[in-house]
C-alpha cells in the first residue's frame, strides 16, 4: 500500500497520454494552441504499461486515462485493452473531450471500462463553438447519448464561466431528469495556457450552489470515498448534480492521486511541480525495483494540500501552464 506523508491512501493515477487536442477550449489553450511536445518526447505505451505494472505492485489500481485528448492518439484501444487485463488494476476511467469517442464506446464497453467523463460546457451549439472554438457540438452529444445508453457509467464536467456558460446551468441539472448522468459544475483553474487567471473567485463553489437553490430544492447525496464534487440531487430525477471546487481546493484532505504527464513527469500534486521523471528513468534502463523506489519517496514528500503544492512552485501564478501539458 502507498500511503503519504500525510497519512492518504494513494491508489489512484491520473494519466496523461497525450497533450495534443481538436479542440481549443478557452479555459484550457489559446486560439493557436500551447507547443506541442515532440512524439519522442512522450512516453511511448510499452513504457506507460511498464509504469502501471510497476505501480500497480505498489498499490495504484484505479487509473484515469486523460490528455490532452486521449482519442487522438493512435493506438488507445490496444493500449486499454492491455491495461484491463492486469490483475492489480481494477478499474479504468477515461476524461475526454467526445469528439472522436463515438466509434470507440463498444470497445470501451467491452473491455470494462467503467466510466467516462465527458467534457460538456455548454447545451447550446453557438456557446460550445464560443468556449472550444471548433463546431463538434453534434458529435459530442451524439457520444453523449450513446454513453448514456451503454453500460459505462457518465459524468459530465462543465467548468463555469463568467457570460460564456452561466445560462447552461439549469438545462444541464434538466439533463440530470430522465438520465441516469452525474452533471459537474468546476470551478475554472488558472491552467488555460496562458498568463490569464480564470474566473475561479468570480464563480467559487458556493456561489454556484446559491444560483442553483434559486430555481432547486435538492437533497444531498452521499460522495464516494475521495471525490473532488460534493454530490447532489433533485427528488425525481434519476441522475445527480456535483460542484467540483478544482480552485478552493476543499478536497485535498482525501486526495488519493497522482499524475504522469504526457512526458513522464510524475506530479503529487496538480498545483505543484513534478517531482521525477519517469521517461527518463526508464530510458536510462533503471530496474522495476529502483522506479518503485522514487515512486516510494516521491509520495513520502507530497505536499498537505493544493495550497502548500502551489507555494512550493517556482513559477507562481498566474502560471501559463496548460490542463493539456499537466493533464487533466
Ligand atoms: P473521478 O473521481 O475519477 O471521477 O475524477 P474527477 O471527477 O476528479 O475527474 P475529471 O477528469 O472528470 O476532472 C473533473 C475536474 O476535477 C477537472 O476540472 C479537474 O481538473 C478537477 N480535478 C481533477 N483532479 C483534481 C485534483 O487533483 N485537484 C484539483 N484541484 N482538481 C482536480
Ligand atoms: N479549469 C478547470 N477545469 C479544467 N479542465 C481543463 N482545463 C480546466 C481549467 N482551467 C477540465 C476539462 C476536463 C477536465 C479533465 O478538466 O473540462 O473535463
Ligand atoms: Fe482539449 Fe480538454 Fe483542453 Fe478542451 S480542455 S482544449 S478538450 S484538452
Amino acid at each position: 500500500m502507498l500511503i503519504d506523508n500525510h497519512g492518504r491512501l494513494i491508489n489512484y493515477l491520473r494519466l496523461a497520454i497525450t497533450d495534443r487536442c481538436n479542440l481549443r477550449c478557452f479555459y484550457c489553450m489559446p486560439e493557436n494552441g500551447i507547443k506541442y511536445m515532440k512524439k519522442k518526447d512522450l512516453l511511448s505505451f510499452e513504457e506507460m504499461f511498464r509504469l502501471i505494472r510497476v505501480f500497480g505492485d505498489l498499490g495504484i489500481s484505479k487509473i484515469r486515462i486523460t490528455g490532452g485528448e486521449p482519442f487522438v492518439r493512435n493506438g488507445i484501444i490496444s493500449f486499454l485493452k492491455e491495461i484491463s487485463e492486469l490483475e492489480s488494476i481494477m478499474e479504468i476511467n477515461i476524461t475526454t473531450n467526445g469528439t472522436f469517442t463515438i466509434d470507440k464506446i463498444s470497445a470501451l464497453e467491452k473491455m470494462g471500462i467503467k466510466s467516462v467523463n465527458l467534457s460538456l460546457d455548454s447545451l447550446d451549439s453557438q456557446r460550445f463553438f464560443d468556449i472550444t472554438r471548433r463546431d463538434l457540438f453534434d458529435q459530442v452529444m451524439m457520444t453523449y447519448r450513446k454513453l448514456v445508453e451503454s453500460k459505462i457509467r457518465v459524468k459530465t464536467n462543465m467548468v463555469v464561466m463568467d457570460g460564456r456558460n452561466i445560462e447552461d446551468i439549469y438545462p444541464m441539472i434538466e439533463l440530470t431528469k430522465y438520465d441516469d448522468v452525474s452533471v459537474r459544475f468546476i470551478e475554472e483553474m488558472p491552467f488555460n495556457g496562458t498568463e490569464g487567471q480564470g474566473n475561479a473567485t468570480i464563480w467559487p463553489a458556493k456561489k454556484i450552489m446559491k444560483y442553483i437553490e434559486e430555481k432547486y430544492s435538492y437533497q444531498k447525496i452521499l460522495d464516494p470515498p475521495a471525490s473532488t464534487s460534493l454530490n447532489y440531487k433533485i427528488p425525481g430525477y434519476v441522475g445527480s448534480f456535483g460542484i467540483i471546487p478544482a480552485y478552493s481546493r476543499t478536497f485535498c484532505g482525501s486526495c488519493n492521486r497522482i499524475r504522469l504527464t504526457p512526458q513522464g513527469t510524475l506530479r503529487t500534486c496538480l498545483y505543484g511541480e513534478g517531482q521525477v521523471n519517469f521517461r527518463d528513468l526508464i530510458r536510462g534502463s533503471v530496474t522495476d525495483d529502483v522506479l518503485r523506489n522514487y515512486l516510494i519517496k516521491a509520495i513520502g514528500n507530497r505536499a498537505n494540500d493544493g495550497f502548500e503544492a502551489e507555494k512550493s512552485r517556482s513559477e507562481t501564478f498566474p502560471a501559463s501552464e496548460s490542463m493539456a501539458t499537466i493533464g487533466g
